[in-house]
């Protein structure tokens, strides 16, 4: 049961606090064995390798309460392998073998009476992160780490949910060809900041990013992937060495082929090409499937057919599909469902 007294159902993408969260903490060489706790406050070093350098890199999944009342996740040990590709490119001691999933695990049952409601529209965020909080004044990986994993209950990403969006383009790259793009590192949202309040002042809710290089390809937004659809009925997603590997995105590309029998496409999109789709979206942990109705560049419209009042009808057999398979309506073929028990 969900026996917290919140309205979830207005819920927004906020941090509201909950009761227990998963630590674990790297010293000496070793991670400690880890558990729950109660303080919500981190104690570290005002020299902390993530507060100085911004040593630090984060997942993000959820749970939910499905029809039948079970508490599940989706894909977690997706999770857990992008978190450990991320501490590679960023210098940080991986997890023990089966730690993150543990922690999951632990969590989310210590925490089950705030994952919201079955039909609610509402969420349980998990949050996992891995900060250097051991000092430095070099620039050099931190000589202690934290792991934590906390929860918060969450509405939709985007106001008004499904409601189509409108992007701009952005005049700020997002990642470098060869940079930390394709992983789940702070310092990319650090840095998407400015972009994000110049895209908002203006009016827009996001931005879509171009390939740094040459300014010619689709890459994402600050925080999901793009698919589009094609007018004859194709998904299409970009393909680049420098965007976030998304599970959602993933997991949609098999959803489109296996369960709704539709053609594929992960490859190169050029901006030039955009105009061309019938329907667009965003798409994430965060995102699910958010709708874009509109993208405009510098003065110039791309207006998606499928219009600004709902989400096209590829998109939304899409979103029916990946909810229904996570929320227990829809029969999860591929064992992509991990009860919490
Ligand atoms: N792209 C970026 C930059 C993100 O931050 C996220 C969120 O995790 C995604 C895409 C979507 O990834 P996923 O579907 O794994 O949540
Ligand atoms: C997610 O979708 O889980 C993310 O981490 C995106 C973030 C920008 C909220």
């Amino acid at each position: 049961m969900s026996t917290k007294n919140i309205d979830w159902s207005s819920l927004g993408f906020g941090y509201i606090k909950t009761d227990k969260r998963f630590s674990a903490v790297y010293r000496d060489g070793a991670w400690s064995e880890g558990g729950l706790v109660d303080d919500a406050t981190m104690h570290i070093s005002e020299s902390a390798g993530v507060l100085q350098y911004a040593q630090t890199c984060f997942e993000g999944l959820k749970a939910y309460r499905t029809k039948d009342g079970k508490i599940v996740v989706f894909r977690p040990e997706l999770n857990s392998q992008r978190l450990d590709d991320s501490c590679e490119r960023l210098r940080i001691p991986k997890l023990p073998e089966g730690m993150f999933l543990k922690a999951v695990d632990m969590l989310v049952k210590a925490n089950e009476d705030w994952v919201p409601p079955y039909g609610s529209g509402a969420t349980l965020y998990i949050r996992p992160f891995i900060a250097g909080t051991g000092p430095v004044i070099g620039v050099a990986p931190a000589p202690e780490y934290e792991f934590r994993m906390f929860c918060t209950p969450v509405g939709p990403y985007f106001k008004g949910g499904a409601k189509p969006i409108k992007l701009m383009v952005s005049d700020f790259d997002r990642a470098a060809p060869n940079g930390t793009g394709h992983i789940k590192a702070g310092l990319n949202y650090a840095m998407s900041l400015h972009a994000s309040y110049t895209a908002k002042h203006a009016g827009y809710a996001e931005n879509m990013y171009l390939d740094a290089a040459t300014r010619t390809n689709v890459e994402e937004t600050g925080g999901a992937n793009f698919l589009f659809v094609t007018k004859d009925g194709k998904i299409v997603t970009p393909k680049s060495s420098s965007i976030l590997p998304s599970i959602t995105r993933r997991s949609l590309m098999i959803v489109a082929k296996e369960y709704l029998g539709m053609e594929t496409e992960e490859r190169v999109v050029p901006f030039a090409e955009v105009p061309e789709f019938a329907e667009c979206g965003l798409c994430g942990t965060a995102a699910v499937i958010s709708p874009v109705g509109q993208i405009d560049d510098h003065g110039k419209e791309i207006k998606f057919p499928s219009g600004m009042d709902n989400m096209g009808p590829v998109l939304t057999k899409l979103y029916d599909t990946l909810t229904g398979i996570q929320m227990g309506r829809i029969e999860d073929k591929f064992g992509w469902i991990h009860e919490v028990k």
